[in-house]
Parts: C-alpha cells; structure tokens; sequence
C-alpha cells in the first residue's frame, strides 16, 4: 500500500525534508485521543518472544527509531502506536542552532539511501528540556542523542555535552554520546581517545552522582579502521560504557548508482554491510557491550541480520522512510516468526548467534 502512495508522497517535493514534515504533523495527530488507540489497531504487534531487559531496561520489541527524527516529543505517542519498541530523540545540542542552510537532505532513489547534512538543527538543550516534561505516559523506553554545538570549539566540547546531559537527565532512560556526526566540522575527531575520554568521564562523574544511574551509550563513526574502534573499545571498558549505537552515517560514496556530489552523511542501503561488518567486530571483541545495530534495515531480513551479529536492539531511519509507518509492524512480525523457525525461546538467545 505504503509503496502505491510512495512516489505521490516523494513528489510533493523534492526536498526530502517537506514530507519529514508532512509526517511529523500527522505523528503528532498521535497524540490526540482516541487516535493513538485507532492506529494500535493496525499495528500491534504483542508477542513474548520480543520481550527483553536491556541496560536495566525492559523493551517491549527491539525496533526502534534512530535520532533525527524526532525532537520535540510531540510525535512520540504517534510513533509508540506504530508500534516501535523505542525512539532516540534529538540529536540535541546545548545552544540552539539553525542547522546547515536548506536543502540539506537528498534521496538517493536508485541506491535506497540518503545523503543528509543537517547540522544538528534544534532549540537548545534548555527549550528541550522544557518541550520533554511534557511528554507523559508513553510505555517505551526514550533515548537522548546528545552532540556538540557547532560554535563550541573541541577544546571545549567537554563542558558543552555535559550541560546538555545535565539539563535533559530527568527526560531519558538511556544517553547517547554522539561523537560521529560528520556533519559537525571537526565533531568525529572527538571519538579520539583523547577527546573522548574527557567527554565520557565528565557525564559517567555527573551519572554516578545521580540517585538514578541511567546507562550511557556513544554512538560510533562508521568509516572506522578496526585499531580506531578498538580505542574506542578500551575507552568504554574503563568507564563501563552499556553500549555501542552501531554506527552513524558514512562519508563514503563507494558503489553508489546514484550520480551525486553533495556533502552530508550517507544513510540507508548503501552502508548496510558495513554497519552490520562493524557490529559483529564489535560483538566479538566484547559481548557484554549492548549493541544497538542500524544502517540500512528495511526489512526482517536485514534486522535479524543485523541482531545475528550482535545487536540486541535495532533502530531504522532511512528505512522507515522507503518502506513507511508499517514497516515497524512487519519487522517485529517477522522477527516473531523466523526467533521461533529457528528454536530461540527469547530475542536475547539469538544475539550474536550467526
Ligand atoms: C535526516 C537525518 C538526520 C539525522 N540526524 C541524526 C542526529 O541528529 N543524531 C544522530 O546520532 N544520528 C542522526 N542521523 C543518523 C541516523 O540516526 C542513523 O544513524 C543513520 O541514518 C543510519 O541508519 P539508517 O540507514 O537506518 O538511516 C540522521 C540521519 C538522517 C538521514
């Protein structure tokens, strides 16, 4: 169905972001009643089989929808009826910024991808936080991406990431340290070891002062040799990391059928093998980091792939664009369905188990 209406919702515009928009706005319709409890009709998916306990957390499916999307908070009860297990929201920064000058998002129709420079457009981590006390019952786990503000030099990024997380740490469950953007000059040079550890034990201090300890996860660059995700391996065994959100965008333009020569960070198809290459590596070198796996999941096929390898959880972006809002429902069905072909009483049995 999604597929028949695809091309029509494309052409409304050819800046990807008008119809991010567009479907923001009927998200939000999610949270007028009784329409969350309409969708839910279509979409719920409710099997055992599914259910996990991750980083102290219980998520009710693994698939969850990856940061950039979602900011404000008012799209969240819409996107809990559509039945994702969880949402990452931001990223946020500590000051507001405008993000990088429109059109910053592109599709790359051949490739099933997309090239995006955003910048990190949004209010603030101050005008966050005011946006997510109002966010109430929602049954899912929510996610903070947190990055560093684009004015804020490196040297300085230490004191930036904490006054964010320390501003949203009441509106999380869990914390992303987002150190991989490539659309942030200079941003990935702080997964160096160097820059990283300054940035992971100041929020790790702050967290371990709180009465609640909520876990911290840093989301990794992709275009990583396998030394430099070894560093960033002994940076979270030292200060006992939960998790490794695996991986952000790429800056690679190997392979693509698509003709194009705009800056920004690949997503979708393209990077899908890469992405599920670096989890199983991470896996491997230590399995008792949580692995949030993403990077071209459009199907079943590509998420039980991507939890094969390693991932306990999984999250989709350019995905759920192609594939649309009942992607999450068809993903979480078939997963129920090959856990059982293949004799695991539980996701969390299959993880890793290639
Ligand atoms: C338009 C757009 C905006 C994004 N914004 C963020 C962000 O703010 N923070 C972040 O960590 N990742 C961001 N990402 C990266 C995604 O969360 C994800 O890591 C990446 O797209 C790979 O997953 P996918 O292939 O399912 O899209 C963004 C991606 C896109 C396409």
């Amino acid at each position: 169905m999604y597929k028949l209406i695809r091309p029509l919702l494309f052409g409304i515009s050819k800046d990807p972001e008008t119809v991010h928009n567009l479907a923001l706005s009927f998200l939000r319709l999610g949270g007028v009643f009784p329409i969350p409890s309409a969708i839910k009709f279509f979409t719920k998916v409710d099997d055992e089989i599914l259910k996990q306990k991750v980083f102290g957390l219980e998520f009710k499916n693994p698939v969850g929808l990856a940061a950039g999307f979602e900011k404000d908070g008012k799209g969240l009860p819409g996107l809990e009826a559509l039945g994702f297990g969880f949402v990452e929201l931001g990223g946020y920064t500590k000051l507001p910024q405008p993000g990088n000058p429109r059109q910053r998002i592109f599709r790359l129709a051949k490739d099933f991808g997309l090239i995006n420079r955003m910048g990190f457009p949004n209010f603030g981590a101050d005008e966050a936080a005011k946006n997510l006390s109002k966010v109430k019952n929602l049954s899912m786990p929510l996610g903070i991406n947190l990055a560093k503000s684009k004015i804020t030099p490196n040297e300085h990024a230490v004191e930036d990431y904490l006054y964010s997380f320390s501003k949203l740490y009441d509106y999380a469950d869990y914390f992303v340290i987002n150190v991989s953007s490539p659309n942030t000059p200079g941003l990935r040079k702080l997964q160096s070891k160097e820059f990283l550890t300054g940035i992971i034990s100041a929020v790790v201090g702050y967290r371990d002062r709180q009465t609640v300890k909520k876990p911290i996860l840093i989301k990794t660059v992709i275009d990583f040799s396998f030394a430099e995700v070894d560093e960033l391996l002994g940076v979270c065994e030292n200060y006992n990391i939960a998790g490794i959100v695996c991986t952000n965008t790429s800056t690679s333009r190997e392979g693509l059928k698509t003709q194009i020569n705009e800056m920004g960070g690949l997503s979708g198809m393209p990077v899908k093998q890469k992405a599920t290459e670096l989890i199983r590596y991470i896996h491997k070198a230590n399995p008792k980091l949580v692995i949030i796996g993403l990077g071209g999941i459009f199907t079943v096929e590509d998420a039980y792939e991507k939890i094969k390898a390693g991932a306990s959880l999984v999250q989709i972006f350019t995905g759920f664009i192609y594939e649309g809002p009942f992607v999450v429902k068809k993903i979480n069905q078939g997963l129920a369905r090959l856990l059982k072909r293949d004799g695991f009483k539980n996701i969390s049995e299959a993880v890793g188990k290639e």
